[in-house]
């Protein structure tokens, strides 16, 4: 897995608009959208190039964002992007966070929960990195379970992806990845009952293009 996003690191932002029509742009920024206040410490787990952390910063919903990723290529290929901006990066696992406990007022993960092996693990040691009172903020693709999101992961997701990600990164399997990690993963309503399991109170809920992605900011 970490080689797999190491191979695709130089490529990824590319691939991610031109697969996505920029789309992962406007649902990170709809995902912020949840986030109440102003968070002054803020983890960006699974952080890769820092697209979410930064966006973070230019909304005005961090302060400070630590990203963590255990890949260190994806970082370093968004190193230039966060120059200037107060985003610093650490080499990490989810499943044990080089962090103490209540450690940060949010803790956002967008595309990483469905690849971390252990949601519920993920869920509460992200859990413990939050003070009491601080925030979760989750962007990703859930197992589609209505029509038209099936229809997209069985046709889109299945087909075009490893096909565009073959030709422009040359690793057409790190994108069917993309497919069998998405339908390998919980329904958003188990990712809600995981999310409670771990301790987190309230959660709300916001889908894009019509379900294909959805976020989802919790309170511990
Ligand atoms: C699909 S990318 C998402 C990157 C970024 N958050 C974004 O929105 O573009 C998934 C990232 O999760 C990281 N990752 C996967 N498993 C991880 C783990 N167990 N601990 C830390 N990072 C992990 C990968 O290295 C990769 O950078």
């Amino acid at each position: 897995m970490k080689s797999m996003f190491g191979r695709i690191a130089g490529r990824y932002d590319l691939l991610n608009r031109v697969l996505s029509a920029r789309r992962d742009v406007a649902w990170r920024k709809g995902a912020l959208d949840l986030v109440e206040g102003h968070p002054a410490e803020v983890l960006d787990l699974a952080c890769g190039t820092f697209d979410l952390g930064i966006e973070a910063i230019e909304q005005g919903k961090a302060v400070r964002v630590h990203g963590c990723d255990f890949c260190q290529p994806m970082m370093v290929a968004g190193a230039a992007k966060r120059q200037g901006i107060a985003v610093s990066a650490t080499t990490g696992d989810a499943l044990h966070l080089p962090y103490a406990d209540g450690s940060f007022d949010l803790a956002m993960v967008a595309y990483g929960w469905r690849n971390f092996g252990d949601p519920a693990a993920a869920a509460r040691e992200l859990h413990r990195v939050l003070r009491p009172g601080g925030q979760l903020l989750i962007l990703e693709f859930f197992r589609p379970e209505r029509l038209w999101p099936r229809f997209f992961s069985a046709t889109f997701n299945r087909i075009v992806l490893p096909t565009v990600g073959g030709l422009l990164a040359g690793d057409a399997a790190a994108y069917r990845y993309l497919h069998t990690s998405i339908r390998g993963f919980l329904s958003t309503t188990q990712a809600d009952d995981c999310l409670a399991g771990a301790g987190f109170a309230r959660r709300r809920w916001r889908s894009f293009f019509g379900g294909v992605s959805h976020a989802v900011c919790a309170a511990r």
